[in-house]
């Protein structure tokens, strides 16, 4: 006789996108106990405004959130590049509702983020304690046990460590792996679109590149688009501190001079749009990347890290948060599928996990590639001197875009452990 079930507990660490997501996927999936963990008092709400893909918003409309966020964001569906005479170079696309049902979408993440717990609040079973910061898994025999910095324990059947690029879940698994710092920084501001003086039909988001001042990207956001971003990108050597970053972000005026550097060497729009940046809106973003991991599972397979945790990729595709998407829902989903009346059957779900992540890793590895194939594109056309000029086509995104995670759900969900053994059964 099946015992009465109690619902397995999941523990996340980190109600940031990710693990608000993740509670809201699980909760869907029928798994409804489920405590997230933040360190601070709220959620992390860093760099303005994200772009989402099809890809990303298709989860997000599967889980409710879409309708309420698209009303709160820029629609757009390609991003353009040109040289710093402003000529085109090329255009990436970044959304098509003819090709994926959806256009691309700016929106502020704090936008996001309440949205993500107005939801969390109206589901029962999903409670969020603030002011627990993750400290070190204890033990991972009969659930997983962990402590917090304040000296308190708790347990679960399971642990899902949601917790950012510097994620300490992830010590668990890789106890001495950093976060690599890859040479380069972006400073962004907002201003008033009008500001600009934009040509008429000039789309955006734009990058204008300069081979020795960097990249500067334009990009409207609110609905209306009457607020645009405007940020730097370049090359900066010193890895700095966590705390060296922070005092670097608070220092506005070297922010602002950041923006300024060598303004006249860009099109007019680019001098007006850095002609009167407020401070309230400045942010400052070290490109830090989490090396390849072989796993993202602990050995007890009670563990598991997804986000930027787990793969925190360069913003060249702009694909950080959106992969960051595809992971909770896939997640979710095999984890479901793997649990049975309330049980998490372990040989069962570690199989499932191995799949899972493995499948994961390839999508995460093209990105990866496309990444390296934009850098390569937008490499200045001289230094490709005496070659045939290469055929600009356009990128085939479909793979990225047009993604069907339910089908990669059931495959990497398909138990291939066959006895279902009682007496392996925990708890
Ligand atoms: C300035 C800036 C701008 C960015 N802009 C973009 C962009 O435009 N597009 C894009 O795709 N990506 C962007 N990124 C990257 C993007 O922020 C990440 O990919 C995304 O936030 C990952 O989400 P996450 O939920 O995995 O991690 P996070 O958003 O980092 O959330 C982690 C959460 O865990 C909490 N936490 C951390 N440690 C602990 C602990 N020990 N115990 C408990 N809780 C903990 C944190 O407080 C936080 O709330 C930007 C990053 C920065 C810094
Ligand atoms: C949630 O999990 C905890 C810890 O295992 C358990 O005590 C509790 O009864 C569960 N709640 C539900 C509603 O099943
Ligand atoms: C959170 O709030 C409490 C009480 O208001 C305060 O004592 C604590 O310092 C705050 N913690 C953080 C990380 O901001
Ligand atoms: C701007 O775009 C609109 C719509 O595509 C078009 O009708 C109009 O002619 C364009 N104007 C200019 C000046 O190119």
């Amino acid at each position: 006789m099946p015992s009465p079930s109690v619902d397995p507990k999941i523990a996340i660490i980190g109600a940031g996108l990710s693990g608000l997501t993740l509670a809201l996927a699980l909760h869907q999936r029928g798994l409804t106990n489920i405590t997230i963990y933040e360190g601070r008092n709220e959620s992390l709400d860093i760099g303005g405004a994200i772009m989402l893909s099809p890809n990303a918003l298709k989860v997000l409309d599967a889980l409710d959130i879409y309708a309420r966020l698209r009303p709160l964001g820029f629609e757009f569906e390609s991003l353009d590049f040109r040289q710093s005479d402003n000529t085109p170079v090329d255009t990436f696309e970044f959304g098509s509702f003819i090709k994926y049902g959806y256009k691309a979408l700016r929106v502020y993440r704090y936008e996001i983020i309440d949205i993500l717990h107005e939801l969390v609040r109206e589901k029962e079973g999903i409670t969020i304690e603030y002011g627990k910061k993750f400290a070190r898994v204890i033990s991972e025999e009969r659930g997983v046990t962990w402590e917090f910095s304040d000296g308190s324990e708790a347990s679960a059947s399971f642990l899902v460590g949601a917790d950012g690029i510097h994620s300490q879940v992830r010590k668990h698994i890789y106890p001495d792996l950093e976060p690599r710092f890859t040479g380069a920084i972006g400073v962004t501001a907002a201003v008033p679109t009008a500001q600009l003086n934009l040509p008429t039909n000039y789309s955006t988001p734009v990058t204008i590149m300069n081979r020795e001042h960097g990249a500067f990207v334009i990009s409207q956001q609110l609905r209306d688009g009457s607020e645009c971003l405007i940020g730097k990108q370049r090359r900066f050597q010193t890895d700095l501190s966590k705390q060296g970053w922070v005092e670097m972000l608070e220092n506005k005026d070297w922010c602002i001079d950041f923006l300024r550097e060598g303004a006249e060497n860009f099109p007019d729009l680019v001098k007006n749009a850095v002609s009167d940046i407020p401070k309230d809106k400045i942010n400052l973003w070290p490109f830090y990347v989490v090396p390849k991991l072989d796993t993202w599972v602990s050995r007890g397979s009670r563990v598991v890290i997804l986000g930027d945790a787990a793969h925190a990729i360069p913003p060249t595709a702009g694909q950080g948060v959106n992969q960051a998407f595809e992971d909770v829902y896939t997640f979710a989903g095999v984890v479901a599928a793997l649990s049975k009346k309330g049980e998490l059957h372990q040989t069962v779900l570690a199989e499932g996990l191995r799949n899972w992540q493995a499948g994961r890793q390839v999508r995460i590895d093209k990105v990866l590639e496309l990444n390296g194939m934009i850098d390569k594109r937008r490499m200045p056309k001289a230094v490709s001197e005496g070659k045939e000029e290469e055929e600009i086509g356009e990128f085939e995104l479909t793979w990225l875009y047009d993604v069907d995670l339910e089908q990669m759900v059931v495959q990497w969900a398909a138990p291939k452990v066959k006895s279902w053994n009682p007496c392996s059964l925990f708890r």
